[in-house]
């Protein structure tokens, strides 16, 4: 695949406009993980972009630990942003095949320049579909999808295909907003209601997946789940952060819609699950 592939993400196209002004607020938050934050103690949170920038690293790395990254695997990271994540476990561990795979080029580019290997690693950026893997089967040790699935064509067929692409014994690690069971069917009509908000600010989206879901997705796919963590106390700093940052680059419809999802977050209705699973 040469040519960039049809894609809606708003929020990129104004991270990309944010970026060209020079606006040190956006690159420092989102300049390479483009996810929400972790914050162990969320009472400690300053509302800075620094303390934001450490949050956001530190919820990739809980997301790689939930999958068990280790040095000397081969790991593939789809939805894979600027890089972010690729940089940090460059960071962390040694002799890893490391690559990313992600439906936009614009993004890809900014990712090579940013990520360079260190500690002995190999590091490749690949443009594709996350459910159309153009990978060998049972090639990684260790599949991760953090803060992307929502946007996929398809859960089921990118579930198929992390299992088709790990190594036996290997694991996927995601984290999601998922929202209650008992929502759920609420969340559906709501999406529906709210599309053209969220659309505007996110492009398309489905946050109707439950924990049900995975867990009946993870063993009609054959995995076994392993870790189910509900983070979403830990992650709630991030919200009057991202809407101020929002509403200061003139954004109030995306500083709505963050705002909607504090909502819905705060009450309990749609949580932040690190999930991971095991072929
Ligand atoms: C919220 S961003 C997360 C980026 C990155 N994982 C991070 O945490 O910094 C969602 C990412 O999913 C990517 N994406 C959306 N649909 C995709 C698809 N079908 N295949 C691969 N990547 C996709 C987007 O381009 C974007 O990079």
């Amino acid at each position: 695949m040469t040519n960039n592939q049809q894609v809606d993400l708003p929020y990129f196209d104004q991270l990309f406009a944010d970026f060209a002004k020079g606006n040190t607020e956006a690159i420092k938050a989102f300049g390479l993980h483009v996810h929400w934050g972790y914050w162990a103690n969320p009472a400690l949170a300053n509302g800075s972009v620094d303390d934001f920038a450490t949050a956001a690293e530190n919820l990739t790395r809980r997301v790689c630990d939930a999958g068990g990254a280790a040095h000397g695997q081969s790991i593939l990271d789809c939805g894979c942003g600027f890089g972010g994540t690729i940089a940090s476990l460059s960071d962390r561990f040694h002799h890893l095949q490391l690559t990313g795979v992600n439906i936009d080029n614009r993004q890809l580019e900014r990712a090579r320049d940013q990520v360079k290997p260190r500690n002995h690693n190999q590091i490749k950026f690949v443009q594709g579909d996350a459910c159309q893997l153009s990978f060998a089967d049972n090639s990684f040790d260790l599949v991760l999808a953090v803060e992307c699935i929502f946007h996929f064509p398809s859960r089921e067929r990118f579930f198929q295909e992390a299992w088709r692409v790990l190594k036996p014994g290997g694991k996927l690690a995601i984290c999601d907003f998922v929202p209650q069971d008992f929502v759920s069917p609420l969340m559906k009509i709501g999406g529906t209601l709210l599309r053209p908000v969220i659309g505007n600010t996110y492009g398309q989206v489905d946050s109707t997946f439950t924990l049900s879901a995975y867990r009946q997705l993870a063993k009609n796919t054959g995995f076994k789940s392993l870790i189910e963590e509900d983070i979403t106390a830990n992650t709630i700093p991030t919200y009057p952060l991202l809407r101020r940052l929002q509403t200061e680059t003139g954004n109030p419809e995306s500083a709505n819609s963050t705002f909607v999802t504090e909502i819905i977050s705060r009450l309990g209705i749609l949580r932040y699950l690190i999930l991971s699973f095991q072929k």
